[in-house]
C-alpha cells in the first residue's frame, strides 16, 4: 500500500511481507533506519520465530543490515534496538556490514527492572546507532530540559543537549501502565507486546533526518515510525511480516489516533536551536501548542 499525504507531500508506504525479501527488490534511498527486530527470545510472535539458533539469528540480522547499507544514501543512519545482552551483536553485525559506529544508546527504562538472583537486575535496552561513512549527512544536537536532580537547585537556562543516556522515555509496559498509547484488544491486553513508544522514534527521527527524508522500518510492528515520521514531514517506508500488524499499520496511518499526537513533546524540545527547522514547521498547528517559552531558543521560530 502507498498512502500520500497530499496536503504535506509526503509518502508512506507499507509493504506485508519478509522484510529481508523486501529489501533486496527495494530501490528506494532511504536516509534513516530503525531496527526493532523480534530479540529471538522465545516470545510469542504470530508470523515469526523468535527461538531461531543463534547462528541463523545474526545470519538474517547482518544480511538486513547489508541490504539497508546499500539503500542507504551517504551519511545516512541506522538505529538497531536490541536488549542489553546482545550489544556484541548489534556492534559486531554493524561493523560487518560496512556501518561506522557513532554512539551505544543506553534506553533506560522507568519500570521495574527484570530480577535476577546470580547477576543485577536488568534495567536498559541497547540502540547502536551507525551512519553510512564517517560523517552523518544530519545530526541535529537536540535540546532537553531534564528534570532537577536532588543536588540541583534551579533549572538550566536552555536545557542540556541529549547524551547517549535515554533516561526520559517511558516504555510501553503490560496491562493498565501501559497507558492509552499502546494498542488494547477487547479485553485490554496489549494487541502488540513489542510497541515502541512515540517519543523513542520522535528522538531518533528529529535527531538524524530532515523534513523530506525517506524512514525505513523493517520491523515496523504497529508503524510507530511511520506515524511519527508523517508528522515531521518525513516519508516512510514499513515492512511487517504479520498481516494484522499491517492492518494496524495502515489504519494508525489514515487515522491519526490523539495518543499518537507529537505536539504533546514539542516543549521538551524547545531550547534546541532551530527546532521549527527540524521539526518541520508546515504540519504543526503552531497555535495548539502549550509549549512553555520563556524566550528559549527553538520557540521563537513559531511565534508562540
Ligand atoms: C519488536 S517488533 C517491532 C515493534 C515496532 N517497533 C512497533 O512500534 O510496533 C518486531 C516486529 O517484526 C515483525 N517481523 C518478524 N519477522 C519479520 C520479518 N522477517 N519481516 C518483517 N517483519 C517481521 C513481527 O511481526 C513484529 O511485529
Amino acid at each position: 500500500m502507498s498512502l500520500s499525504n497530499v496536503k504535506n507531500e509526503t509518502n508512506h508506504q507499507v509493504f506485508n511481507d519478509d522484510c529481508l525479501k523486501t529489501l533486496s527488490s527495494l530501490r528506494s534511498e532511504i536516509d534513516l533506519t530503525f531496527l526493532d527486530p523480534p530479540f529471538n527470545q522465545q516470545k510469542d510472535y504470530a508470523s515469526c520465530n523468535d527461538d531461531l539458533p543463534e547462528k541463523d539469528y545474526w545470519k538474517m540480522m547482518r544480511d538486513i543490515c547489508s541490504q539497508v547499507f546499500r539503500l542507504t544514501t551517504d551519511g545516512g543512519a541506522i538505529y538497531f534496538m536490541q536488549r542489553e545482552k546482545n550489544i556484541d551483536g548489534v556492534l559486531g553485525v554493524l561493523r560487518e556490514t560496512g556501518w561506522t559506529f557513532q554512539n551505544l544508546i543506553v534506553w533506560k527504562k522507568m519500570s521495574s527492572a527484570v530480577p535476577s538472583v546470580m547477576r543485577f537486575g536488568k534495567a536498559f535496552q541497547v540502540i547502536g546507532y551507525a551512519t553510512k561513512g564517517n560523517r552523518p549527512r544530519v545530526f541535529n544536537r537536540l535540546r532537553i530540559e531534564p528534570s532537577l536532580l536532588k543536588h540541583q537547585k534551579h533549572e538550566r537556562e536552555n536545557g542540556c543537549f541529549v547524551t547517549d543516556v535515554w533516561d526520559d522515555i517511558r516504555e510501553l509496559t503490560s496491562g493498565y501502565f501501559a497507558g492509552d498509547e499502546a494498542f488494547k484488544n477487547n479485553d485490554n491486553t496489549r494487541f502488540h507486546k513489542q510497541q515502541s513508544p512515540i517519543a523513542l522514534l520522535l528522538r531518533i527521527i528529529l535527531s538524524s533526518s530532515k523534513v523530506g527524508d525517506t524512514i525505513l522500518d523493517p520491523f515496523a510492528g504497529t508503524g510507530t515510525t511511520a506515524v511519527v515520521a508523517k508528522q515531521l514531514d518525513r516519508n516512510s517506508v514499513s515492512i511487517e511480516i504479520d498481516s494484522t500488524n499491517v492492518e494496524c499499520v495502515e489504519k494508525r496511518l489514515m487515522e491519526m489516533r490523539t495518543d499518537d499526537q507529537i505536539e504533546k513533546f514539542y516543549k521538551e524540545y524547545v531550547c534546541t536551536k532551530n527546532l521549527g527547522e527540524i521539526w518541520g514547521a508546515k504540519s504543526l498547528e503552531v497555535k495548539s501548542i502549550k509549549a512553555k517559552t520563556n524566550g528559549k531558543q527553538g520557540a521563537t521560530l513559531f511565534n508562540l
